[in-house]
């Protein structure tokens, strides 16, 4: 893969162990890495905006950075590129498969969500446990060997989620788990569209990461991912929903995941998680 010689013309050998993926106004996260090496996406094949100027999203990064972070080797993705942008589900594959190549096992997403839970409030985080693929668009439309059977079952790693709660408690924070709801974007929801979440046992809602964990536990990664709650869901709370405050409140946010993931980076188990991740047919998919 060319991105992936590329990097490594930069980098060197050494293994990259695990990468996060930076969602809407989080990007200060790369701020934690040392030693960084950066790359531009603009300058790596398959990645999303190569060849152009920016990666299209305001609140946006578009950088690839590779360094250290609390004594591990990992890359950060700043910035990704969504459905609703160009309507590629698997806008991020070749950028997730360059990351397998270069010796990544765990993958650590993050996002910016609306709450549907009174309880979990804008500035609070939320720990995905499970998805529902509400937008009903599969990344692996077009995949044709049978990895594209990927069970979803325990995607969203149950260690690293269990490791991540007791963590944040010793950090001074309270983290949730919910649904995360998939909604394509990029208009917002209706009210109506929000208590039909609610009612499908949805506990947040974005525009994001789902299909980029469907991508990820067809190449075994272990994935965890996590919300920055920028906002109560349409109709939840007397605020306006805009894109500009998604951007403020994820600055909020930002200082809790840099805590949990500076303190998470250096506890999560190397290799790949056991659930999946030899990309095996999976029993009743044929
Ligand atoms: N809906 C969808 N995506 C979002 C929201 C929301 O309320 N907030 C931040 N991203």
């Amino acid at each position: 893969m060319r991105a992936t010689r590329i990097i490594r013309s930069e980098i060197g050998d050494e293994k990259i162990e695990a990468a996060i993926v930076l969602g809407s106004g989080l990007s200060s996260i790369a701020g934690l890495l040392s030693e960084k090496t950066v790359l531009p996406y603009s300058e790596l094949p398959g990645f999303p905006g190569f060849g152009r100027s920016s990666a299209g999203v305001s609140g946006h990064g578009s950088d690839l950075l590779i360094g250290r972070l609390g004594g591990r080797h990992v890359a950060i993705l700043s910035g990704r590129e969504h459905y609703y942008e160009h309507g590629n589900a698997d806008a991020m594959r070749p950028a997730l498969e360059t990351m397998h190549d270069l010796g990544a096992t765990t993958l650590f997403l993050t996002n910016s969500a609306g709450s549907l839970d009174e309880q979990v409030r804008p500035g609070d985080l939320m720990l995905i446990r499970d998805h529902i693929n509400y937008a009903g668009i599969n990344p692996l439309i077009g995949e044709a060997t049978d990895r594209r059977f990927v069970n979803m079952v325990d995607a969203y790693d149950p260690a690293l989620r269990e490791i991540s709660i007791s963590l944040a408690t010793k950090l001074g924070f309270t983290l949730k788990q919910g649904v995360y709801l998939w909604y394509s974007g990029p208009s917002f929801e209706t009210v109506a569209e929000i208590r039909m979440a609610i009612a499908l046992g949805a506990n947040s809602v974005g525009m994001s990461t789902a299909p980029e964990v469907i991508i990820a536990r067809m190449l075994g990664f272990r994935v965890w991912a996590c919300s920055g709650i920028t906002n109560m869901g349409a109709g939840l709370a007397d605020e306006e929903i805009s894109h500009d405050q998604t951007r403020n409140v994820a600055a909020i946010c930002a200082r809790k995941f840099e805590k949990l993931l500076f303190a998470l980076v250096q506890q999560f188990p190397s290799g790949p998680s056991a659930a999946q991740g030899s990309g095996e047919l999976a029993a009743g998919s044929s």
